[in-house]
Formats: C-alpha cells, structure tokens, sequence
C-alpha cells in the first residue's frame, strides 16, 4: 500500500508541471490565463500563434502522463501505474502550485493511455484527430476522444482498465464544463481562433 500512495504522489508531482504556462512564460507568448480561454494546454498556447509551443505543450503534457505510467510499471505493477496515470491526470487538472486551478488534461489523458494500452491510445488519438477534422474545435475532439475511449478498452480486450477509462472520461467532460456550455451556445472558437 505504501508503494502504490508513492506512486500515485510520484504521478501527481509529475502531472503537476504546467508544461503549457512555463513554456508560454518562456518563450515569452504572455500569460495563458489571459489569452483565449485562459486554459494552460496545447489548444490554448496555439492561440499566442506560435505552433512550435502548442505542439512542445502537447509533447510534454502527454509525456507525462506516460512517464508516470512506465516509470510505476516498470519499478513497481501494473495496479500502480494505472494509478500513477489518473494521479497524473489530476495533477495537471488540479495542481497544487496553480491554486488547484489547472488545466483540462486532455494531452495528459492520450499520453497515459499510451502508455498503459498503445492500441487503446493510437484508436484514443484517432478518434481525437477526425473528430477534430470534422469541426475543427478542440474540446469537441476532447470530449468525444474521452466519451470513445471506453468503447476502445473493450474492443480492444482491455477491460482492466475500464474503471479508470470510465472516471477519466468523467473527469474531462468536468473540466469541459464551461466548453460545453460554449458548443451548446454554438460559440466555441475553432482550432487556432481566438
Ligand atoms: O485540451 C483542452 C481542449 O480540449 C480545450 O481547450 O483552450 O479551447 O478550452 P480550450
């Protein structure tokens, strides 16, 4: 037990670097929180104009969400790098540095699935990528990315990890409150727009 709470706190401190914020302090794009929707992902980077960030962002918030997960399987179990994953997740949802006030963990989740199923995380991917050819609206990708991945885990012979496939999709369509809101109104902004 003491194992799996240190790689869950291993997760969470490694879930917790806002990779999008320093990046943007940085590299000197301003300040995340007032730009677009204030969020502190690669969507939101994307809208300072500088690709080469948003797509370092995606890099760095999706690796580490699978670091997390190979690092506790490769030194502890398969039970502690689910965890180590979810813990990720929240640390980047919810980092203590930032007041709890993180991001949406959209990037994090795709890396840690990766990481703990590749099949399940490429069809994640996938299903991440059309939905955001058909729109062109990054939280529409997100949430049907999420809303698919249990479908995936299943069809894909993975139901260990339904449980958390299952809260981690909760948990987006939670931090998408206000996106949804926004795609319910028919205001949300397309990828690259502010
Ligand atoms: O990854 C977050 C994305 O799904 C939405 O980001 O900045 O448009 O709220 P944003």
């Amino acid at each position: 037990l003491a194992m799996l709470a240190l790689w869950g706190a291993l997760g969470y401190l490694l879930g917790s670097i806002p990779f999008g914020m320093l990046l943007a302090k940085a590299m000197g794009l301003g300040n995340l929180r007032s730009i677009g929707s204030g969020n502190i992902g690669a969507t939101n980077v994307l809208r300072t104009g500088n690709k080469k960030a948003a797509a370092l962002t995606l890099l760095l918030d999706g690796g580490k969400g699978a670091a997390a997960v190979l690092l506790a399987r490769a030194f502890a179990s398969e039970d502690a790098a689910q965890l180590a994953g979810l813990m990720a997740f929240l640390g980047h949802c919810f980092p203590v540095w930032l007041g709890f006030k993180g991001g949406k963990g959209v990037a994090t989740f795709l890396g840690l699935l990766l990481a703990l199923a590749w099949p399940v995380g490429l069809a994640a991917c996938a299903t991440w990528l059309v939905s955001a050819l058909l729109l062109r609206i990054s939280s529409f990708a997100a949430l049907m990315a999420a809303a698919m991945s249990t479908i995936w885990m299943v069809l894909f012979g993975h139901g260990q990890m339904l449980a958390l496939g299952a809260a981690l999709t909760l948990l987006i369509f939670w931090t998408h409150r206000a996106n949804i809101t926004r795609l319910r109104a028919g205001t949300e902004p397309k990828i690259g727009k502010k």
